[in-house]
């Protein structure tokens, strides 16, 4: 029997790519979105592959919860959970609607978090097949300093950072791997989203396929973080030592 994985956020961007390595590496799959139409291309796509299409929007309370129901009305066990579904909102914090930003913590943090309590037990369950079991969170290289005009956005991540490597500690020994991407700027649909087609990262991205990649290799060796491209690996090793007020400047800057 083949393992399952269930990618988050498989609509478009980097989500998109996952689907077709994971597909590739032998996985079925459960791909999650609320754009059905795109998940049902995808499911084409993806031929050969057995693809379960769920529609969901994760920012709304209590989505993972209907979302793992789902899964069981379905019958289907998850081996790999993909964390991927997540967008930024751009601007002055007092001045962004409070209900777009706790939409934006539902998604980027309670989901996340929730599917991972939910769907934990699963994969503590599953055999172990030559391909790891666990999960995969995608954070961003924003979880490594503070991040004016998107504070939001970038304390997300940095929960999203924190939770995922407390995880790989505690679950140390039992074969579950917890796997953190960060990637950084990245050519895809989030910057419209955004609200921040306007900043200098957008002249700074990375190809979706090469980010997914990157983490999909680094979850199979069993990873703790994986930071993908050079410039991305020297911000995030540099950020270790520049004082954060000096980060949430140039961030600030580079949101300009
Ligand atoms: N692109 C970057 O520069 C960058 C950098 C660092 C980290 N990241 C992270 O990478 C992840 C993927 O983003 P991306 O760059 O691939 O952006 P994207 O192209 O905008 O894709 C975002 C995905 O999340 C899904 N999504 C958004 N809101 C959702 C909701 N309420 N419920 C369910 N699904 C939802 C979208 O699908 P639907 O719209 O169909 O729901 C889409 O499939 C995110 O967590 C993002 O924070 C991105």
């Amino acid at each position: 029997m083949k393992p399952t994985a269930l990618i988050t956020g498989a609509s478009g961007g980097i989500g998109y790519e996952f689907s077709h390595l994971f597909a590739k590496a032998g996985y079925n799959l459960i791909i999650v979105a609320r754009s059905e139409s795109k998940l049902t291309q995808l499911q084409e796509e993806l031929e050969g592959t057995t693809v379960t299409v769920i529609p969901q929007d994760l920012a709304e309370p209590g989505a993972a919860e209907v979302l793992y129901q789902k899964v069981k009305d379905l019958d289907l066990t998850v081996e790999v959970l993909i964390n991927n579904a997540g967008f930024g909102l751009n601007g002055q914090f007092g001045e962004l609607p409070l209900l777009d930003q706790q939409k934006m913590l539902q998604v980027n943090i309670n989901a996340l978090t929730e599917l991972t309590h939910l769907f934990l037990e699963d994969i503590q369950a599953a055999p172990l097949y030559d391909i790891p079991k666990g999960v995969l969170n995608i954070a961003s290289t924003a979880a490594f300093q503070p991040g004016p005009k998107m504070a939001v956005y970038y304390a997300s991540k940095a929960y999203v950072l924190s939770f995922t490597e407390a995880l790989v500690e505690e679950y140390k020994g039992t074969g579950i791997t917890f796997t953190t991407l960060c990637p950084g700027a990245t050519d895809t649909n989030f910057f419209k989203t955004a609200n921040a087609e306007h900043t200098k990262l957008v002249n700074t991205t990375m190809a979706p396929d090469k980010v997914a990649k990157a983490g999909f290799l680094g979850f199979v060796k069993g990873k703790r973080v994986v930071v993908p491209g050079a410039a991305n690996q020297s911000l995030a090793y540099a950020s270790k030592f520049i004082p954060r007020s000096v980060s949430a400047k140039l961030a600030h800057y580079i949101d300009q």
